[in-house]
């Protein structure tokens, strides 16, 4: 093996399609020329501390000034040192002073339909109540709660409500088990659970208290349980002393709750992420750094405009909904709309329906949805007047450039820029995106870094990579919106994100940048499979198989080879009916036309569905077993459907 194969990942697609911005977007756009961008990053990667200083002051509002932008010792960080602000605040007394108030904030619906729609102003009082209302559970500043709600708009209430007072919220999606509700409720010593006595989810109703109720059996932290009755006639226990109904406490509270200046660097909040393996992560994300960075970023790759009606179909159980559905868009004084349920309930065109209904310019959402509505059939998308879309984006994995396509021209009409945004729940918020008025993209490539993002690629030996091949991707600069550790293990925080480059922070995904400097992600560190001697990327494999147009979608893990060292193994879904030996042959020969032979898959497995976590990602990690032959070791419980690996395991005994 030469040393260069060994150091670098393979890149063996290639796709250089481009697409031009389109050009009316420019006027008015929030980043609208090449130079300006580029002004923009020049500063921020060479006098950031002037950068960072007028963006601070001029985008959040300060109770006291900050005295230092950035205090930069890696891995310990703070920015906007000794300055008072509050995320609450920035988000709504901010446009409600500024005479906004009567600006919808929130545009909900339901999955039964039922419509609600909450103001900057009124907003504001409905957090400025649960704020009280918490304050009289004797919740204070520094204490955890734990959110298990579903996506309506008191979980946003609640979010902001904490922040008002500096309690940290964890919130956790509620689609997680019990058991997982208490693993997180007793990490963070959560001390009280805010949840709902129901979930609709398509057309049946999912009992949360119960739930929350098991959990609260193994929660020795927590004190009480905030229950919102989001269902009229659903039978709940509530223990006496312990459980209180949101009505009873909130409805009577006082609408009176100033925000509580807080230090630049309170934590606001906490999110568990899983890691590949183990126990999941608490990550740690602090006021004015984070609260700027979702702003900025919003404003930035959303290229935000007064009269937009906003929708990214995150749930907050994600970061997602975090940064972009609260923060980031609440900052900037956003119309967002809010979607309770499933994209195909009453039917598959629920999405489509709510975007002519309420003239939504902007939809950001995730690939695994995007080759769900594929998978539906263009009927439910040709249905509906979907021209109010000015921009796409996406989130959460690499998008197979087929995907892409469809996106832009079913979705978009060949007009919307799709922005395709990396970045993860440690960055708080987008790393690199293209910017909808300038970039011309490239599909399957997040383009280039936001101004503040300095990215480099690093080989095993801790070199920096030349353009073309692939490696680990660290960025090399702090930014205001990074994570500030993992709740209660700083040891595990300092070994997996700034052991093996020091200095860097390491985002534990492969990438490679072309000559024109845009990046290309490849897949996880962890998932390169190396064949003869060449390391190659997942994506780019299962790119090639989802061309096809037989296939779905695609996952490609490594297996051990006598002769190669490394076999790939794929797992297809497929629109076919009985897929046999044929079709086998037949996608064998579509990648190696693709790509080459190298990269041909030794088998081919159709499965009826992937494993994939609740946020919609591929868990090679248990593909690989399966491929390998072997039992499963390690954490399943982020998996969403669990009879999916015996259906695999069934299939493979065929
Ligand atoms: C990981 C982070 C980002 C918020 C939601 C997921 C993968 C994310 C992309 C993209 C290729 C992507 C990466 C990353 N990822 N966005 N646009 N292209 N890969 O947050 O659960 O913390 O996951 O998702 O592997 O490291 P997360």
């Amino acid at each position: 093996m030469s040393d260069s194969a060994a150091n670098h990942v393979d890149h063996i697609l290639t796709e250089d399609r481009l697409f031009p911005p389109p050009k009316s977007l420019a006027e008015g756009a929030v980043i609208g020329s090449e130079a300006e961008y580029q002004k923009l990053y020049d500063q921020a990667a060479n006098d950031p501390d002037t950068f960072w200083d007028a963006m601070g002051k001029k985008h959040l509002h300060w109770f006291e000034p900050f005295d230092q932008v950035c205090q930069w010792d890696a891995p310990d960080v703070a920015w906007f040192v000794n300055g008072k602000t509050n995320a609450s605040y920035n988000c709504l007394d901010a446009h409600v002073l500024a005479g906004n108030g009567d600006r919808a904030a929130i545009i909900w619906e339901g999955e039964p339909g039922d419509t609600r729609t909450l103001t900057y102003s009124e907003l504001l009082t409905e957090v400025c109540k649960a704020a009280n209302g918490l304050r009289e559970l004797g919740i204070e500043k520094g204490d955890v709660v734990s959110i298990y709600m579903p996506m309506t708009p008191e979980l946003v209430i609640a979010m902001l409500a904490c922040a008002r007072i500096g309690a940290i919220h964890s919130v956790i999606f509620a689609g997680f088990s019990a058991e997982s509700i208490a693993d997180r409720n007793n990490d963070a010593q959560a001390k009280l659970v805010i949840t709902a006595n129901g979930l609709y989810r398509r057309g049946k109703v999912l009992p949360l208290k119960e739930v929350v109720d098991e959990a609260l059996e193994k929660s020795t932290s927590v004190k009480h349980c905030l229950v919102l009755q989001r269902i009229a006639d659903q039978e709940t226990s509530m223990i006496e002393g312990r459980d209180i109904w949101w009505h009873d406490l909130v409805d009577s509270a006082s609408a009176d709750c100033p925000a509580v200046p807080l230090d630049s660097e309170t934590p606001l909040f906490i999110l568990y992420t899983s890691g590949s393996t183990g126990k999941p992560k608490g990550i740690l994300h602090t006021t004015a750094g984070y609260n700027l960075w979702a702003k900025l970023t919003f404003q930035w790759v959303f290229d935000h405009r007064e009269d937009d009606v906003y929708w990214c179909t995150a749930d907050c159980g994600w970061i997602t909904g975090h940064s972009y559905v609260v923060y980031g868009p609440l900052t900037a004084g956003a119309t967002c709309l809010m979607y309770e349920g499933a994209p195909n309930y009453p039917a598959e065109d629920r999405f489509w329906e709510l975007i002519e209904k309420y003239k939504v310019t902007t939809l950001y959402t995730a690939p695994t949805a995007i080759r769900a509505f594929i998978k539906w059939g263009d009927q439910h998308v040709d249905a509906h007047d979907l021209s109010s879309l000015r921009i796409l984006g996406t989130v959460g994995e690499g998008i197979n450039p087929e995907a892409w396509m469809w996106y832009h021209k079913k979705i978009g009409a060949e007009r919307c820029p799709i922005v395709d945004t990396w970045w993860q729940t440690e960055t708080g918020g987008i790393m690199m995106s293209p910017l909808p008025a300038i970039t011309a993209t490239k599909p399957g490539s997040c383009t280039k870094p936001l101004p503040g993002v300095i990215p480099a690629v690093i080989d095993e030996a801790g070199e920096r990579i030349e353009d073309g091949f692939g490696g680990m991707l660290c960025i090399e600069k702090p930014w205001p919106g990074m994570l500030r550790g993992i709740w209660g293990d700083q040891e595990r925080y300092v070994e997996q994100y700034w052991s093996k480059v020091p200095g860097m922070y390491l985002t534990g995904d492969n990438a490679r940048r072309d000559s024109d400097g845009y990046y290309w992600i490849m897949g996880r560190i962890d998932d390169v499979i190396n064949v003869s001697g060449h390391r190659l990327s997942t994506i780019e494999v299962e790119s090639a198989l989802v061309s096809h147009p037989a296939v779905c979608e695609a996952a490609v893990v490594g297996r051990p080879h006598e002769l190669k060292g490394q076999g790939i193994s794929a797992f297809v879904t497929v629109t076919t009916e009985n897929p046999g030996e044929e079709l086998r042959n037949e996608l064998r020969m579509h990648v190696r036309k693709e790509i080459g032979a190298l990269a041909q898959p030794d088998d081919i497995r159709f499965a009826a569905v992937l494993p994939k976590t609740r946020s919609g990602k591929i868990m090679r990690r248990l593909l690989r077993d399966i491929a390998a032959g072997r039992e499963s070791a390690g954490d399943t419980s982020t998996l969403e459907d669990y009879t999916v690996m015996a259906k695999l395991r069934e299939e493979d005994d065929n």
